[in-house]
């Protein structure tokens, strides 16, 4: 199983618990089908395809009544299984019949996920237990792949430059070691002998700095762990990355930090506007990436096709490649670096 070929067999997260109320359903796309989430009378999420089997209405623009969906055009409704529990003015009472065929859904983690039921299941991509963290979530959508998004996050090359001030800065350096290990499902470099780095972010929000973590999991996880020297977690930064529609990422970031540092209030004035610059600034280097890569594609006949070229520093990128090609590491070996970061 691999997340190129079957990607709908990896839980994906599409929103988190508390934007899918109960009143209202939310529109999706996942992997390119347009999908409608809400919550059934138990509060349980589901999530069918976003297009009533009358006329096509989508669903996504109705309401939750009963825990059903109601079609916005002539009312009927759906309930999780994909059933129509109503067709008003029909005189026709609910039929078993599944109708729409529904995705499973999960709500866990603070997050609402979703799967084909119909294929073997793999775990949660969630990250260890967050107690003592203060949570903020944000959310974007960026026009590039998985691949490329995951690799930019997880890249701390590219942050003396796309990110100069604010996370490092190419003036000020350091020598680091960097351990690269394969994980269950994934890969992950723990960096030692970084002292503080000089951006602003990690001023304000980490006290000492000991070990920091990349780590990149099956299918769309992409996650930043920064420890201080006593081993406490100070900072810990998850994306959920969510292919949508076609060359569209739907982008859920979970910002945890240790309670305690500064206070709640603060943080939240904080938090926001300064992850937005640096996801900004992100967005606009992954857009420029992933358009100036197409264009390339697009004459590859003239120029014939050219492929990526990856340096010592690119400590996970190509394993990135190939665990959402083969859903494994085929010819991996954990191994030390030092590189100046
Ligand atoms: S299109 Fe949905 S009820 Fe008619
Ligand atoms: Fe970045």
């Amino acid at each position: 199983m691999n997340p190129t070929d079957q990607p709908l067999a990896y839980w994906w997260p599409l929103a988190t618990s508390q934007q899918l109320g109960v009143g209202k359903p939310l529109a999706r796309v996942l992997h390119g089908r347009p999908l409608v989430l809400f919550r059934e009378r138990d509060g349980r999420p589901a999530a069918l395809p976003d297009r009533c089997p009358h006329r096509f209405a989508p669903l996504s623009a109705g309401c939750v009544r009963d825990g059903a969906v109601e079609c916005p055009y002539h009312g009927w409704r759906f309930n999780g299984a994909g059933q129509c529990t109503r067709a008003p003015g029909s005189l026709d009472e609910g039929s078993s019949a599944v109708l729409l065929q529904p995705l499973q859904a999960r709500d866990s983690h603070g997050l609402i996920w979703v799967r084909d039921a119909k294929l073997p299941a793999p775990a949660l991509p969630c990250s260890a237990t967050q107690e003592g963290l203060d949570l903020f979530w944000m959310h974007d959508k960026v026009r590039c792949s998985l691949q490329e998004a995951a690799e930019n996050f997880l890249d701390a090359f590219h942050t003396h430059f796309v990110h100069a001030g604010w996370i490092r800065r190419d003036s000020k350096r350091q020598r680091v070691i960097a351990d690269i290990r394969a994980l269950e499902d994934g890969i992950e470099a723990r960096y030692s002998e970084e002292r503080l780095q000089p951006g602003l972010i990690s001023r304000l929000f980490e006290g000492s700095r000991g070990e920091s973590f990349g780590r990149f999991r099956l299918p769309g996880l992409a996650e930043i762990e920064y420890r201080d020297a006593r081993g406490r977690l100070t900072l810990l930064i998850t994306a959920w990355l969510v292919p949508a529609e076609a060359g569209h990422l739907q982008v859920i970031a979970r910002i945890a930090t240790r309670r305690g540092w500064l206070p709640g209030w603060l943080k939240r004035l904080l938090i926001r506007p300064l992850f937005g610059v640096v996801l900004r600034q992100d967005k606009r280097i992954l857009e420029a990436v992933s358009a100036n890569q197409q264009r390339f594609a697009d004459c590859a006949e003239q120029w014939g096709p050219v492929q990526m070229l990856d340096g010592r520093q690119d400590l996970l990128g190509p394993w990135i490649r190939q665990l959402l090609l083969k859903g494994r590491l085929d010819d991996f070996a954990a191994r030390r670096l030092e590189l100046e970061l």
